[in-house]
């Protein structure tokens, strides 16, 4: 084989980024690989708009066809986004024989288990290093460099937009509805951002690391997902006081023949590596039994460093091609047959520590009656912080507890949701302590 021909559906951000890699770095690419990488052909519905990459206009077109019957296109990449038609583009391209690569978090994260079929029903591979963390090889180094380990815990800040909202509001105190301006002006957030803020996007990016790490099917709908909109400058300030940062942390650990997957705000030690990750960096803390810890940090999004990704691929099943291997490397790092479903524990089961502030007015015995309810329910409180009064008539009471059931706090805060000297809704957030994100 002298090149390696490759179709590409989809020139947005990211195509360009990888047609700019290929271009600035053809060079490297082909001392690397052997052979060069030729984009044969890119296809996408809009060919007008300006671009900061120019593709030459033989090899544009707005028909998927001209990739899915070309035979001498072995790899297509798609990076359209959304759920249809990548679907269909991709599960075509498979039962043609094409080896895929595909940037899309959200279509692998709901329809991987089939797309994954489908891989191994044709023989063909799927590649999505730039699905989750952008430019930081996080699908490699679970595949590959931490292939012999059983990983004990993953834990993600896997959204960028997220985390520059949470680091503006914790250095200057502004509210998440300014942050979110700023990031938007930034050019960080999306017009609709709700993706970002709400964990959905995180969620996403943590179904697949999951299925990754455990060798298993996940089934999306079962993940825990709460976003960062309801926190407020003071819930960061009391953070702080108790030694916390907060982050939007994608949590995945195991727990026998389950595993624990989940998206939320999460306290987290101001001194552990990731209260340190601000900004719109990404970054992700592994646990393997033979390894110990591993963290990579890197540009969780942008044109490049997707770009990167997406290249690295390429250079990865060019490299199979070359040498006729077939799939040398399985998507998901185990065969077939070991990949099975894996239940997701219920939240209700759910073990952890909690802060919690309450609002409530501000007179004798009104924190005894809270904390007799959580005595009920077998929550037993580490700390209380009561500061001077913000809110007319009412007072923040902010508890950090010792480790409880979420059941057991769901109930008990339906109950003192009841008290009439409760003003507002409570603020819930779980926290990761030391020994649980060090030691497990
Ligand atoms: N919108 C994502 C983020 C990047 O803010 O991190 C793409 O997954």
């Amino acid at each position: 084989m002298k090149e390696i021909q490759v179709g590409l559906i989809g020139l947005g951000t990211v195509g360009c980024g990888l047609v700019k890699v290929l271009e600035d770095n053809s060079e490297i690419l082909k001392e690397r690989l052997g052979v060069p990488l030729r984009l044969k052909r890119v296809v996408d519905i809009d060919l007008e708009s300006p671009r900061p990459v120019s593709v030459p206009r033989k090899i544009l077109s707005t028909q998927v066809e001209d990739i899915l019957a070309d035979e001498e296109i072995r790899i297509v990449v798609e990076l359209i986004g959304g759920m249809e038609p990548a679907k269909t583009f991709l599960l075509e391209a498979m039962k043609r024989g094409k080896h895929v690569v595909t940037a899309n978090k959200a279509l692998l994260a709901v329809h991987g288990n089939e797309l994954f079929a489908a891989a191994r029903e044709h023989q063909v591979n799927i590649a999505f290093e730039a699905a989750v963390g952008g430019g930081i090889p996080l699908i490699r180094t679970l595949r590959e460099g931490l292939v012999a380990n059983r990983v004990g815990h993953i834990y993600g800040i896997l959204n960028g937009t997220a985390n520059y909202i949470l680091t503006r509001m914790a250095r200057e105190g502004t509210t998440f509805a300014d942050a979110l301006k700023e990031a938007q002006a930034q050019g960080i957030a999306e017009a609709d951002p709700s993706l970002d803020v709400e964990g959905v996007d995180a969620a996403h990016k943590i179904a697949v690391l999951s299925s990754l790490a455990y060798c298993c099917e996940i089934d999306f709908n079962q993940i825990h997902t709460e976003g960062i909109s309801q926190i407020d400058p003071s819930d960061i300030q009391f953070a702080k006081d108790f030694g916390y940062q907060i982050k939007l942390l994608a949590i995945s650990r195991s727990d026998g023949d389950r595993i624990e997957v989940r998206v939320h705000p999460t306290m987290i030690p101001q001194e552990h590596m990731l209260a340190k990750v601000e900004g719109a960096y990404n970054a992700i803390h592994i646990s393997g039994d033979a390894v110990g810890d591993v963290m990579l940090y890197g540009l969780g999004a942008g044109m490049m460093p997707t770009g990167s990704a997406v290249a690295s691929d390429l250079v990865d099943l060019g490299r199979d091609l070359l040498v006729g291997s077939g799939v040398r490397i399985p998507p998901l790092a185990c065969e077939g047959e070991a990949l099975v479903p894996r239940q997701i524990k219920p939240m209700d089961e759910l073990v952890t520590n909690y802060y919690f502030k309450f609002s409530a007015v501000d007179q004798p015995g009104v924190l005894s009656k809270i904390s007799g309810i959580l005595g009920n329910h077998d929550i037993s409180i580490a700390s209380v912080i009561q500061k001077g009064r913000q809110v007319k008539g009412s007072v923040p009471l902010v508890m950090m507890t010792h480790e409880a059931r979420e059941r057991d706090v769901r109930l008990a805060l339906a109950e003192i949701g009841d008290l009439k000297v409760v003003t507002a809704p409570t603020r819930l957030i779980r926290v990761e302590n030391r020994e649980a994100v060090d030691e497990d």
